[in-house]
């Protein structure tokens, strides 16, 4: 299924006949091939009396080579997958393994994309960005204070200079443009965080999807800026601003980078609930502290809030 989809990636017309000669197959199971590309990868193929087959838009596939071509300061050991369950596990399966960090996985489809407790994380084939980094961490907890928070930062970064202006962070995760979500970024860490231990930065950024059935408000990079974009550019440029984030905050610590973050923050002032299972919080958000945390005024108290648990909602009144 994979050749017959790298023979129509171009988004041009291709008849049966020659594709039967090209898989060396006969036009009937060209056929059924097309159809399991329909039903297994989510892709539209049209048909058209006399003229062919072709893919509704042209696939760029990834690939470790442009990706290294286009990257302004080196790149990692990349594993790139046609599909799995979720980057994220199959980085902790390579840790596992003994795999040296630091390394990307990268896939075209999850089976199982994670967000944070448990929630699924919609991938479609090819459309999307389904990035996991690996990192060894030897600096003990305060190499990883703040991290999630500057992975942010990059992430949106990188949709600034692809031209999406208004990308804005929401504490903790998300990357969101007005009130939809585009990018969302989920940590796990194996080992021991107060001595060696390895941190998986997942990362997934919504790019060419147009069309999806997710239960919140969500945008993609191609719905913001009208254009296709090459999802190898996209990860090269989130590689070298990774890169240039990952070494400041070692180097400075979060502290360095709250400012820019509170900047990036789209919830700044505003009121909000912080829903910690089934107890709530109401407050203004005032900001993050160096640590990364969540500062609210409480009724007048300034509160700082962290963990892998919370939520923030905006208040109704805000
Ligand atoms: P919070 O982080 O504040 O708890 P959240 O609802 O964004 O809130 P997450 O765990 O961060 O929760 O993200 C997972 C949620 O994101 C899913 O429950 C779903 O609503 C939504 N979602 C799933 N796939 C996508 C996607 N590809 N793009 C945007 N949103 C998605
Ligand atoms: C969230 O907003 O809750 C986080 C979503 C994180 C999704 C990315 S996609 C790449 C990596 N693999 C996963 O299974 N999850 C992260």
């Amino acid at each position: 299924m994979l050749k017959l989809l790298t023979l129509l990636k171009d988004g041009r017309f291709h008849s049966g006949e020659a594709l039967g000669i090209a898989l060396g197959v006969s036009r009937s199971a060209v056929w059924k091939q097309l159809q399991l590309l329909e039903s297994e990868l989510d892709l539209a193929v049209y048909k058209v009396r006399g003229r062919g087959y072709r893919l509704a838009a042209p696939l760029m596939l990834l690939d470790a080579s442009r990706i290294d071509l286009m990257a302004g300061n080196g790149s990692w050991p990349t594993f790139i997958h046609d599909e799995v369950d979720s980057t994220n596990a199959e980085a902790l399966r390579l840790i596992a393994s003994g795999q040296v960090a630091p390394f990307l996985v990268l896939a075209e489809r999850q089976s199982a994309g994670r967000g944070r407790r448990g929630r699924a994380w919609l991938s479609p084939f090819a459309q999307n960005l389904y990035y996991s980094l690996v990192l060894r961490v030897e600096g003990g907890m305060r190499q990883l204070e703040g991290l999630s928070l500057v992975v942010g930062l990059a992430v949106r970064q990188t949709l600034l200079s692809l031209g999406v202006a208004s990308a804005g962070l929401k504490w903790p995760n998300d990357v969101l443009v007005g009130n939809r979500k585009v990018a969302g970024i989920l940590l796990e860490l194996v080992g021991d965080p107060a001595d060696v231990c390895h941190v998986v930065l997942g990362i997934g950024i919504n790019v060419n999807m147009q069309e999806a059935e997710i239960d919140q408000a969500w945008t993609s990079l191609r719905l913001e800026s009208g254009q296709l974009v090459d999802r190898n550019q996209l990860a090269a440029l989130l590689g070298d601003n990774l890169r240039d984030y990952l070494v400041r905050h070692r180097e400075h610590g979060f502290s360095a980078l709250q400012e820019e973050w509170e900047q990036a923050h789209l919830w700044q002032g505003r009121s909000v609930s912080l829903i910690a299972g089934s107890t709530s919080i109401d407050g203004t958000v005032l900001g993050v502290d160096h640590q990364g945390a969540l500062r609210l005024d409480v009724n007048g108290v300034e509160k700082s809030f962290s963990g892998g648990e919370l939520s923030l909602r905006l208040r109704n009144d805000s």
